[in-house]
Formats: C-alpha cells, structure tokens, sequence
C-alpha cells in the first residue's frame, strides 16, 4: 500500500502513545537474551521496535513504505530493515524466536492476510510467539482518513484468526483489548 508513505510525517508524529508497548515489552521479556524477532508492519521503529532493541533482541523490521522505513533507519540506525510486502517477501525459515505485527494485518486484504500469516509462520522457530494486532469481526470497512488519505480496513473473526493461525502450525493462546481499544493476539507456533 502508498498511503503511508502520502502520510508519512503526519504518522510518525501522531504515533507517540504507548499503545502496544506494554505487550511488546511482556513478549520482549519472555524471550531469550539475543533473540531474533520479526517486526512485520515495523513502520518508523518508535516505539515498539526500539522496546524490542532495548531488551537485546536482534530484530529484522519488513515495511512496504519507503517513506517511513526512511524515518526508522534515522531512529534505529543499526536494525537491518527489508522493504516489501509481508504477505509475498521472502524470509528465511524457521529463523525468528518471535514476530510482531502491530496495526498491520487488517490493512491486507483477506487473502492477503491469509498469505501474510502464512509467510510469518513459516520464518518462525518452533515453540515461537507471534503477536499481532486486528479487529473480531469478519468484513471490510472504511476507517476514518488519516490526514485526509481513505483507509480501508479487513478483518477476520477471532475465530477466522484462530482457524488461519492452526493451518499454519500456530496455535491462539489469548486475546486481549489494551486500553485504546486494539485487540492483541498471541499465538505459538505449535510444530
Ligand atoms: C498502523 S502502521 C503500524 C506501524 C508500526 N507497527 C507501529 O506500531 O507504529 C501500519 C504499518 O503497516 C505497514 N504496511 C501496510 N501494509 C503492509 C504490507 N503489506 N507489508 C508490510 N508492511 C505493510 C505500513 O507501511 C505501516 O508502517
């Protein structure tokens, strides 16, 4: 999608909340020293990715807009980043002891987002979290413009979620909805 990169300054100057950092950090502290993990959707780094730095986790950020990977290479100079799509980029396998994607998925298409589960799952690590974030109820709605650009929003079901998830190995451990109303699942892949 373009529209991040025709809202770029306007992002990144009204993403200054906590929202997601307290799930990212409890994740973040589960794992091992060193760990790698996926930020999937990574946007310009602040303030998810920089949590996962902060806890010594070896991240890779996979972004599809120019204008804000350019934002997170000038806050985190040394993460390595990849520029494409999540649902088609190549990844290596079964590589990362977690993933994130936060505010990502539900900006994908339905088959775009079964792809994007699918590519995920197969870079992680068996016994590996992925956390992510989206909406409960199956359909495609327009949100409310951003800076004056039209986004259009997908979901599946909380069930959708957790039949995609086990076709690709991963199992729905909870649900929960943060104080902003974004609803956070935490999956493992199971095999
Ligand atoms: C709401 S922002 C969230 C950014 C970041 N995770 C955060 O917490 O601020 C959505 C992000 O998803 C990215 N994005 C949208 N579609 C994508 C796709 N198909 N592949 C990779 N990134 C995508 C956008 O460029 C944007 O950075």
């Amino acid at each position: 999608m373009h529209e991040y990169d025709l809202i770029a300054d306007w992002y990144a100057s009204h993403r200054t909340g906590r929202m997601g950092v307290p799930e990212v950090t409890a994740l973040a502290a589960s794992l091992p020293a060193g760990a790698r993990v996926l930020d999937a959707g990574c946007g310009t780094g602040l303030p998810l990715t920089r949590v996962l730095v902060e806890h010594g986790c070896q991240v890779l950020g996979v972004d599809s807009s120019r204008e804000l990977l350019a934002r997170f290479q000038a806050n985190l100079p040394h993460v390595p980043v990849l520029r494409a799509p999540i649902q088609s980029c190549e990844l290596p396998s079964r590589t990362f002891d977690a993933a994130i994607a936060w505010g990502v998925l539900f900006h994908l298409r339905h088959d775009e987002q079964a792809q994007a589960i699918a590519n995920i799952a197969g870079a992680l690590k068996p016994g590996a979290a992925f956390l992510f974030t989206s909406g409960d109820t199956h359909g495609s709605i327009d949100g409310a413009p951003m800076d004056g650009v039209p986004f259009r929003y997908h979901s599946y079901s909380v069930d959708g979620y957790r039949d995609l998830l086990v076709a690709q190995g991963l199992a729905l451990e909870a649900t929960h909805t943060d104080p902003g109303g974004n609803l956070h699942f935490l999956s493992r892949k199971t095999g």
